[in-house]
């Protein structure tokens, strides 16, 4: 990859946990489940569910509110601002320009993007290359998810799975080079969306009292055939990017992905044989929150000390779309 003169870092972090907890046990009093069961099938332990008043939107002004403090900037200083989410607070307009008001940015540009689960990858690479080539010097970007309102507490294949959260990172433009973020490889295939969406609610199923009737306002998923495509996905997209740095798997400090199941995130370290312990989990906590996954990982890998100066560190997720996608930091100092 040719040198560059400027780079782009993630200078600041921050994560909001909503706090009502729903436990496997609580769960197992709604639907056909078990603690057993959940842990074994996906090392979920627990997951955090938003109240009726807090949405995406308010969990991203908290996780921002943080990021730009971590970042040692003031909301002055952010000429961008991007949103990764698959539940919008609203059809439109977008989460992103809820947010800037609810954070009083100045009138920047605010724009969503929908890629599901690799919602935050898609918005790290957008926004790396609008730094890069564009006006903007510190960017906002924010993964921010309300799952619970988009699962059939009726269905047990699903509703076990996720949870929600917000996190947040700024993006600024640096003079030194090679730091911070080299580069990313994205992916997508739609050609079958149905092994997971959400049926109706959109242009092409207005919501109607036969929708509602047939439950079709909730999230579907084939979850086996999912498994199979995220592994298979997410081993490709880390290697696409090392490649193309020249690097192997054994550089690689830290491994972030997307936290859907934890015999995922264990496949995917077999196939590049790489250590379980550099791979970062804390679905246990949290259960899967979909775009939200990566930047509250991060910000907790990073406060736990996982990620140090130079070291290189891969993000990869993958998620409805289907969509996937892998990002190579070089952590700065
Ligand atoms: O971010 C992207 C989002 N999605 C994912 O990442 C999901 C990827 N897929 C997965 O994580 C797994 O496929 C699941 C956790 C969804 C399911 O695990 P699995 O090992 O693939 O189980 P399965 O779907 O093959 O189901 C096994 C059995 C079934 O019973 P039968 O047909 O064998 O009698 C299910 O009905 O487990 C049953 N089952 C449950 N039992 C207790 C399914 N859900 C539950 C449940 N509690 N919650």
């Amino acid at each position: 990859m040719s040198m560059q003169s400027s780079s782009i870092i993630i200078r600041g972090l921050g994560s909001y946990i909503p706090k009502k907890q729903l436990s496997n046990d609580d769960l197992a009093k709604i639907v056909d489940t078990s603690d057993e069961w959940i842990q074994t099938r996906t090392g979920i332990k627990t997951r955090h569910i938003a109240s009726m008043e807090e949405n995406p939107s308010d969990m991203g002004t908290q996780a921002a509110e943080t990021a730009i403090k971590n970042a040692g900037l003031n909301k002055k200083d952010i000429d961008l601002l991007v949103v990764a989410t698959m539940t919008p607070d609203l059809p439109f307009p977008s989460t992103a320009c809820i947010t800037q008001a609810k954070l009083g940015l100045r009138t920047i540009p605010a724009f969503d993007i929908s890629a599901a689960c690799s919602g935050f990858l898609y918005v790290l690479d957008t926004v790396y290359h609008l730094l890069r080539s564009g006006p903007y010097k510190n960017a906002l970007v924010i993964g921010a998810e309300k799952m619970s309102s988009t699962l059939d507490w009726q269905d047990r294949t699903t509703c076990v799975l996720f949870g929600d959260a917000a996190g947040a990172a700024v993006l600024s433009k640096v003079d030194t080079p090679n730091v911070g973020i080299l580069g990313s490889t994205l992916g997508a295939d739609g050609t079958d969306p149905s092994i997971l969406h959400m049926p109706a609610g959109g242009a092409a199923c207005p919501a109607s009292a036969e929708s509602i009737e047939k439950r079709q306002h909730y999230l579907r998923m084939n979850g086996r055939e999912v498994f199979r495509l995220a592994v298979r996905a997410m081993e490709q997209a880390t290697r696409t990017i090392l490649d193309q740095f020249d690097l192997k798997p054994e550089d690689i400090a830290c491994i972030i992905p997307h936290q859907a199941n934890v015999r995922i995130m264990q496949s995917l370290g077999k196939y590049l044989q790489v250590p379980e312990e550099k791979i970062f989990i804390n679905l246990n906590k949290y259960g899967n929150t979909s775009a939200a996954s990566i930047p509250v990982a991060i910000t907790e890998a990073h406060k736990q000390g996982r990620i140090h100066p130079g070291d290189y560190v891969i993000l990869v997720a993958f998620g409805a779309g289907l969509t996937w996608g892998a990002t190579l930091i070089k952590w700065h100092s």
